[in-house]
């Protein structure tokens, strides 16, 4: 099977249109070549499909509600589109094409293909009469001049019975398919860059059985890795101990202490096009690690453990690389100074502030702070959407002109 889609994130809006049906096959389609697909409807589409169907084939719940009836606000209408690599509309109704181009978003669907920031693909599907409507063309002339893409509508037989054939028909699912496919491979800004990214924590030996370390998850370092890689970047990851696997297909470097990872990343930061440091390195280390372990009955009470300086890997390796340097402060006292003050110390040309409650966790937010002194904030998020949120940033400033 071919998977050339794998960890593409794919979000479907099905609107109220008797072509519902075909979208089901157009997910299957996705979902067998990899994608991670994720399903919102309108509420007429779901008068045609049953909501049960789409959760069922793409394993996840289908966005149907902007409001929750327990009166917990939802915030599916931002973050299922900030987590997508691609919107596909289909069918897009006339009426989603409508709300599309006037910028109205009074449900779920409508808000968040506003809030979209990726690619959006819509498969107009509609009777002829609707799709010829000086309207429709307005709408359709708006939406592709703003850079959406299209696919279809065919030309055949109308849905409807005794209908004479004309244009309107939705694409055949494998065509749908294959415009997603050729959207997501086409989306490769970062070709031809390579990144090195440290992530995951050290482990520093206290004897041979027991070191000193911390709560990185490295989750974050990983994420960013997959982000970059899917968005055709080389990368090589030097990490320590994480409690996620390194994502397919990158170069990953597996290493124990601080001082193991300084080596591997002198070795490589004079080719990476960005340095991205999210690696959580141990300040200190045991002077002197005991041989075999220390055992209780041994020792004259608890041991005294003499601590020695460890590298500062940012500090020490940034200047080598030529391209833009990226760290990470992760502080207690969340201000922008401590911050700017560390990026000024370490040679970097970004930092992404976060709090010390972001270590190990799923979620968090970042602060982008420059130093010619941009200032951005991201949204409270999945580590996977702070990912993406910060890869957009790092395009923008390794090709300014995309
Ligand atoms: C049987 C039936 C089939 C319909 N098929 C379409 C269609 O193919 N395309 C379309 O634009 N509207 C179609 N409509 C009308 C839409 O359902 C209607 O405009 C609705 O408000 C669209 O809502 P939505 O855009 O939020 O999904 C159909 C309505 C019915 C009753």
């Amino acid at each position: 099977m071919n998977h050339d889609l794998a960890g593409r994130r794919v979000l479907v809006a099905v609107g109220g249109g008797i072509a519902a049906y075909k979208v089901v096959d157009v997910v299957r389609r996705l979902l067998k070549r990899g994608a991670e697909v994720r399903v919102m409807m309108t509420r007429a589409a779901t008068r045609f499909v049953h909501p049960t169907t789409f959760a069922a084939i793409s394993g996840a719940p289908v966005g149907l509600e902007m409001f929750q009836d327990d009166g917990n606000p939802s915030v599916d209408h931002l973050e299922l589109p900030h987590s997508a690599d691609i919107v596909l509309v289909a069918p897009a109704t006339a009426d989603l094409m409508a709300k599309m181009a006037h910028g109205i978003a009074d449900d779920l669907v409508a808000t968040a293909l506003l809030a979209a920031q990726c690619p959006v693909l819509i498969a107009p599907a509609m009777n002829s009469s609707m799709w010829d409507h000086p309207a429709t063309q307005a709408n359709l002339q708006t939406l592709t001049d703003r850079g959406i893409k299209l696919v279809g509508p065919a030309s055949g037989e109308m849905a409807a019975p005794g209908e004479k054939p004309g244009v309107g028909r939705m694409s055949e699912p494998e065509e749908i398919e294959a415009a997603v496919a050729n959207l997501l491979h086409q989306d490769k800004p970062l070709a031809g860059k390579r990144f090195v990214i440290t992530a995951g924590r050290t482990e520093e030996p206290i004897d041979d059985v027991r070191v000193l370390t911390n709560r990185s998850s490295g989750r974050m370092g990983v994420e960013l890795a997959r982000e970059v890689f899917q968005r055709g970047a080389e990368v090589i990851l030097v990490h320590g101990s994480m409690d996620v696997a390194p994502p397919e297909g990158i170069r990953a470097i597996r290493i124990g202490t601080a001082e193991e990872m300084k080596r591997e990343v002198q070795e490589v930061a004079s080719d990476a096009d960005c340095m991205l440091y999210v690696a959580a390195v141990s300040d200190w280390r045991p002077k002197n690690a005991y041989k075999g372990k220390m055992k209780r009955e041994a020792m004259d009470g608890p041991p005294a453990i003499e601590m020695v300086e460890n590298p500062d890997i940012a500090k020490e390796t940034a200047p080598l690389c030529k391209g833009l340097r990226v760290g990470f402060a992760l502080e207690v006292d969340a201000r922008d100074e401590i911050a700017l003050d560390k990026m000024k110390r370490k040679g970097l040309d970004v930092i992404l502030l976060n709090h010390v409650s972001a270590i190990g966790g799923a979620s968090s937010s970042l602060t982008w702070l420059t130093m010619d002194g941009e200032r951005d904030q991201s949204p409270d998020a999945p580590k996977r959407e702070l990912a993406s949120w910060v890869v957009l940033r790092i395009i923008e400033r390794l090709s300014p002109s995309a």
